[in-house]
């Protein structure tokens, strides 16, 4: 199967005068747990700066204030927890079904949590929630391996793995993705129609299993926590921005590295955090808009 190798990175367009909020898509985060409110508000906070037209975060009730607090700019939905502050889904489908009707894209993962409820969440989202998804960090670790729910997806789905969970998500170990990372991330795409995958790292490989790029932007300055949980965010609002999939993660993937460069100018590498990566990227989407 040859892979066609995508080089140019595509754009947004002009917002038209008449502009509203409507246009530019309603995002829903789900993400965030005891002791990772950080996680959700990253992804958050950079779906706003992405241009998202509304964005919601849906996070364990017990971080929920934390989560608010950090950004005025989005709404939170406090949902049940477990005694781990892990999200219960049992207690939580009602809110979710009704957030469903109000929303375009779902990004679900920083931060989550593990837990038999969150295995259940994940594929209820998967499987019943008929809308476009970016499921990163622990969504796709519950998925435990069995990649055959893809088949069951309705609408696209970008998962934005780095190199330890693709290894799990696949069951190969991390060298052998590594040491071939296009043909391994290919491989995954090429099984399910409507996957996106993004294998993260120095050179993050995009493909949707037909077409490939190789990003270029970013630095180890983003070896840091939470500099993941941002791209989920960005990803997610370019799909709300109406980006096919595979545009929405390469633009995604480029905008985010980029940010990370400006960051790391700012900051330079050793004190370079994920919030500077979130506050860079204005002016990284300055350059490619
Ligand atoms: N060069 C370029 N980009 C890099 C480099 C590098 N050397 N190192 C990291 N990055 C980029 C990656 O491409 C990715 O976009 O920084 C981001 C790091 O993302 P993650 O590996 O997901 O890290 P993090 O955000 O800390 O994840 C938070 O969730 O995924 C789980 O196990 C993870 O507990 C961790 C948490
Ligand atoms: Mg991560």
């Amino acid at each position: 199967m040859a892979l066609e190798r995508v080089e140019s990175i595509p754009s947004l367009a002009p917002r038209p005068a008449d502009s509203h909020k409507g246009r530019f898509g309603s995002i829903l985060v789900v993400a965030g747990s005891r002791g990772m409110a950080g996680a959700a508000a990253l992804a958050g906070a950079s779906a706003l700066r992405s241009g998202a037209g509304l964005v919601r975060v849906a996070t364990a009730a017990e971080v929920n204030a934390t989560v608010a607090s950090f950004e005025p700019s989005y709404m939170t939905y406090p949902l049940p927890c477990d005694e781990e502050g892990v999200i219960s889904f049992r207690s939580s489908q009602g809110v979710l079904e009704r957030l469903m009707e109000k929303v375009d894209v779902v990004a679900v993962g920083p931060g989550l949590g593990q837990s038999d409820d969150v295995r259940a969440l994940v594929r209820w989202l998967i499987t019943s929630a008929g809308k476009t998804l970016v499921l990163d960090a622990d969504a796709l670790n519950a998925l435990d391996g069995d990649v055959s729910v893809f088949g069951g997806l309705t609408q696209p789905a970008v998962v934005t793995p780095h190199p330890g969970e693709f290894a799990r998500l696949v069951g190969v170990s991390v060298d052998r993705i590594q040491g071939d990372r296009e043909n391994q991330a290919a491989s995954l795409a090429s099984r399910f129609g409507h996957l996106v995958v993004v294998l993260k790292g120095n050179g993050t490989v995009v493909t949707d299993g037909s077409r490939i790029y190789v990003n270029r932007t970013g630095n180890p300055g983003m070896a840091t926590g939470g500099a993941g949980d941002a791209l989920t965010g960005v990803v997610a609002a370019l799909l709300g921005q109406k980006l096919s999939p595979f545009q929405a993660a390469q633009l995604g993937v480029y905008v985010h590295g980029l940010a990370g460069d400006i960051a790391r100018d700012q900051n330079g590498e050793i004190g370079l955090i994920a919030g500077d990566v979130v506050d860079a990227l204005p002016d990284a989407f300055d350059h490619v808009v």
